[in-house]
């Protein structure tokens, strides 16, 4: 039997696959990836082995920690409390509580247990198209997924920023309706979460202040603020370490997860300590406990994702690699007929076409010419530009080529 079809068998999820012929890679290689033939593909997608593909760096302290211990939070290690030191020096002051988990979507699901304990409320704003991963709980808060009819009423969405850059105060306008309406309910308002750059909802750039006006709005609310940076963390835009310092807003909780471990399952969350109290309070003193969450091996392989950036200067390249690569694509595909707009910011761009189904044909036809992009946005029209942060000139010229070709 072929592995298609003993995983189509075998596997609950085993019908989808990025492409119509699924590829079968047994080998990643920095931003390459190798299929079970030898052909290397250029990964401009995955944003999880954000410091290469089986870095060896990652590999080396995750094998030498494996090898000398691996237990959890419940014992005093020096690995989980420098991770959650040096977490807390990238962030503004206060934020400086770190709890472990081991997906973004169990960090965004603590997120919001920690912003209806602290707030006594139960509502949450969402962005129309977003995805915070695939607990009982964040799947309701995932629209990107959860079927409209299956929503519950605690929850309201506003839309991405398309049609409203520029025009914030309409935007705000539409959040302050759907805070009014959840907070004259008996859910009132407890959070309102989202990627700092509107990731599923298209990838944005988005405009100074714009951010600082909806923290604002929710707070005059009572309800607290989640940045979730499981896409745009770890200096993704070039600049900052995490998207939200863009706008210089302070979220009240911020998630992590995907790239922090370059592909070692681990996430976290930041928050202040009063609201870590108010769920202790609520658990009857229990805290939240989570039994892989920030184990010392988990804590080695994020410990060296955060040296390899700062010791290869990694955002900054991602700054500069990032704005030559949008130049290129600009002066390259601007002007074709199916590119409506070139859009984003550091390695985190997108390309949106006229129609999604060129988007879906050219990423197959990308994936035949070597190159692996992904699809985002509420049709799925935006090309997705996403790749290791030691993507170099050489291979944006590669993609950019390859673009062309396709397009
Ligand atoms: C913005 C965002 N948040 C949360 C998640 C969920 O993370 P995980 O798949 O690790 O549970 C994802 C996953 O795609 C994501 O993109």
């Amino acid at each position: 039997m072929s592995i298609l079809s003993r995983r189509k068998k075998h596997l609950g999820n085993g019908s989808k696959y990025f492409y119509e012929k699924p590829l079968h890679i047994i080998k990643g290689e920095d931003v390459w990836l190798i299929d079970e033939k030898g052909k290397r593909f250029l990964d401009v997608y995955n944003n999880v082995a954000h410091v290469g593909h089986s870095n060896p760096r990652v590999v080396s302290a995750i094998t030498e920690q494996s090898k000398t211990l691996n237990t959890n939070t419940r014992y005093l290690h020096e690995k989980i409390i420098l991770l959650a030191e040096r977490l807390a020096a990238t962030m503004e002051e206060g934020l400086d509580v770190a709890y472990f988990c081991c997906s973004g979507s169990e960090a965004n699901d603590l997120a919001v247990q920690l912003a209806k304990a602290h707030t006594k409320h139960q509502g949450c704003i969402v962005l129309s198209n977003a995805y915070h991963g695939n607990t009982t709980e964040i799947f309701q808060l995932s629209p990107e997924d959860c079927p409209k009819e299956q929503r519950k009423d605690w929850i309201k969405t506003i839309p991405g920023p398309r049609g409203f850059i520029g025009n914030e105060s309409a935007y705000i306008k539409k959040l302050r309706e759907e805070a009014e309406t959840l907070a004259s309910s008996r859910h009132g308002v407890a959070c309102f979460i989202a990627d700092s750059v509107f990731s599923s909802d298209g990838i944005y750039e988005i405009p100074k202040g714009f951010l600082k006006k909806i923290y604002q709005e929710i707070r005059s609310f009572g309800g607290v603020v989640i940045a979730d940076e499981v896409q745009s963390g770890f200096g993704r835009l070039g600049d900052q370490m995490w998207a939200y310092q863009d706008d210089a807003v302070v979220p009240d909780i911020v998630t992590m997860g995907k790239p922090m471990g370059n592909g070692h399952p681990v996430s976290a969350l930041l928050t202040h300590r009063e609201l870590i109290e108010s769920l202790d309070q609520a658990y009857n003193g229990n805290s939240y406990f989570n039994t892989f969450g920030g184990n010392p091996v988990s804590a080695a392989a994020a410990l060296s994702v955060l040296d390899i950036i700062e010791e290869d200067s990694l955002i900054d390249q991602a700054g500069q690699v990032g704005d030559y690569l949008k130049k290129q694509l600009r002066n390259t595909l601007q002007n074709k007929e199916s590119v409506v707009e070139i859009r984003g910011k550091g390695l985190f761009l997108g390309i949106e076409l006229d129609d999604p189904s060129k988007t879906a044909k050219t990423m197959e036809e990308m994936m035949r010419q070597g190159v692996l992009v992904g699809k985002t946005g509420p049709t799925n029209s935006v090309i997705k530009l996403r790749p290791s942060m030691t993507f170099k000139k050489e291979h944006a010229d590669l993609l950019v080529e390859k673009l062309n070709q396709c397009l």
